[in-house]
């Protein structure tokens, strides 16, 4: 019997194919690389947008189809003009770095939209293998984790997971009546307290404790907190160590809160979202000494690993603390006898591949290409740091830690402590409107002042410098 193996006709396309594709995918790569050669250097002003795009931009549903290559080049302008953390000067928040490699691989992800909520073939040997990758970069001893879609769904899972261990009945019967307590520092991320609410456990469950003179949890608080709890019948679900705060890069003393932790048998999470890829730069992990200890660990891929959003990961200490908190049967999600699907190990359900971003940033760098980037951008803090306190008219109000600087600029000594702060933010403003340096305000101590948070590989010693004139000729009028 004869096999066809070609049809007689090609059918023709659908309408929702793109016709001309070769013409569609030149035309992305040119928009690729104008945009990847203008982050090479910083730019003098901020593009605006052309009136006929901000036209565009308020016009109603399109009904018909439209020329795909004006649309993607109205991308690329209006992209053009947005704030991106992929420029040298952007030191705002914490950013990310836009990797290359990321772009790359965010798009053949995109093209295949592969699902790993249910059983995906290979993209699951990818995303293993990325999760092994990163722990070995940190030195973690994982034996599960997933990726997820930022550090604050990473510490949702991971305090999902201490809260099955601790309260084992809590999936079934709620939380309703039960005395828990979560433990971490003062300057913890907010996302901390998110799960806490989100678990149903309520805001007064969150144990704040205090911090040193060098930002980090006092140890010996957290043990009397816990001390206290346990003999008042509370039952300690977690104490979440920050290994890099979002406010001033302080790293807690992981060592000693594992030893905590491991007197009362209780969940240890590092929250590493910003600060836990420098575990892997031999220069800072002495730092991070500890960090092997831990429950869980959360990392964000799209901060200081430097890959598009969203692309976070939490890493397990233990096979099987996930499906405990997760695995579920369904109609339509049946079990192959015993197997757990992926969805029994995550908090979302239809998951992209996000850890191919990653995958590729390690096989194209190598690891120790990434750990000389994350060296750079610590010196980088240090230099900025040496720079101002060298200034008669700034301030540094933290030392510096990790990539952080918290800064404000003091020409006048008598000035009180409001009309500091009032002169700081106009001077935050100011910057903000000027847009050749992207750093944002915070408040310290009470105190406003000027926050920068060094992540970006594009940012070279120079540009350090850059950042810090363009602050002092803006401070001149602010
Ligand atoms: C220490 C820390 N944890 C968690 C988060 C939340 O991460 P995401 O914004 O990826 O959800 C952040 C964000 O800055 C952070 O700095």
């Amino acid at each position: 019997m004869s096999q066809t193996t070609e049809p007689a006709h090609e059918p023709p396309p659908h309408p929702l194919a793109l016709i001309d594709r070769a013409r569609v995918l030149e035309l992305l790569a040119s928009h690729l690389s104008s945009a990847w050669a203008s982050f090479d250097r910083p730019r003098p002003r901020e593009p605006e947008l052309a009136p006929d795009l901000v036209q565009r931009l308020s016009e109603p549903l399109p009904a018909s189809p439209g020329d795909p290559e004006a649309a993607l080049a109205d991308i690329a302008s209006a992209l053009d003009a947005s704030v991106s953390p992929a420029r040298p000067l952007y030191a705002a928040y914490i950013g990310s770095t836009g990797l290359e490699a990321g772009v790359l691989a965010g798009a053949l992800a995109s093209a295949y939209d592969v699902n790993l909520a249910v059983t995906a073939g290979a993209a699951e040997m990818l995303e293993s293998q990325t999760l092994r990758w990163v722990a070995e970069f940190v030195g973690y001893p994982q034996a599960d984790g997933v990726f997820t879609s930022g550090g604050m769904t990473s510490n949702l899972t991971a305090l999902t997971a201490a809260r099955s261990r601790a309260l084992p009945d809590c999936r079934r019967m709620g939380v309703l009546g039960c005395r828990a307590a979560v433990y971490c520092s003062d300057e913890s991320h907010h996302s901390v307290a998110r799960a806490v609410e989100v678990l149903g456990l309520g805001s007064e469950a969150l144990r704040r404790i205090p911090i040193d003179a060098k930002r980090r949890m006092r140890v010996e608080l957290l043990r009397r907190a816990l001390a206290a709890d346990i003999a008042a019948g509370v039952v300690p679900v977690a104490v979440v160590a920050t290994a890099g705060t979002t406010l001033t890069g302080a790293i807690d003393p992981l060592d000693e809160v594992a030893e905590v932790c491991a007197e009362h048998g209780v969940w240890m999470h590092v929250d590493g979202a910003y600060g836990g890829p420098a575990a892997g730069e031999p220069g800072l992990a002495p730092q991070f000494a500890g960090i092997e200890r831990a429950d869980s660990l959360t990392i964000d891929a799209h901060k200081w690993l430097g890959v598009q959003k969203s692309c976070s990961l939490v890493l397990m200490a233990r096979a099987g603390e996930l499906e405990h908190a997760f695995a579920h049967d369904e109609r339509y999600m049946l079990h192959a006898g015993v197997a757990a699907n992926a969805v029994d190990r995550t908090l979302e359900y239809s998951r992209p591949v996000r850890s191919l971003k990653l995958w590729l940033a390690f096989r194209a760098y190598g690891a120790e290409l990434m750990r000389a980037w994350i060296r750079e951008t610590a010196a980088h803090a240090q230099r900025l740091g040496a720079a101002l306190a060298a200034h008669a008219d700034f301030e540094v109000m933290t030392e510096p830690s990790l990539s952080v600087v918290c800064f404000r600029h003091l020409p006048d000594r008598s000035a009180s402590p409001a009309q500091a702060d009032a002169h700081n933010l106009r001077l935050a403003q100011a910057i903000a409107a000027d847009g050749r340096v992207y750093l944002a305000p915070a408040e310290v101590d009470g105190r406003t002042c000027l926050r920068v948070c060094f992540t970006n590989f594009r940012t070279a010693p120079a540009q350090v410098d850059e950042l810090l004139s363009v602050v002092e000729e803006l401070a001149a009028t602010a």
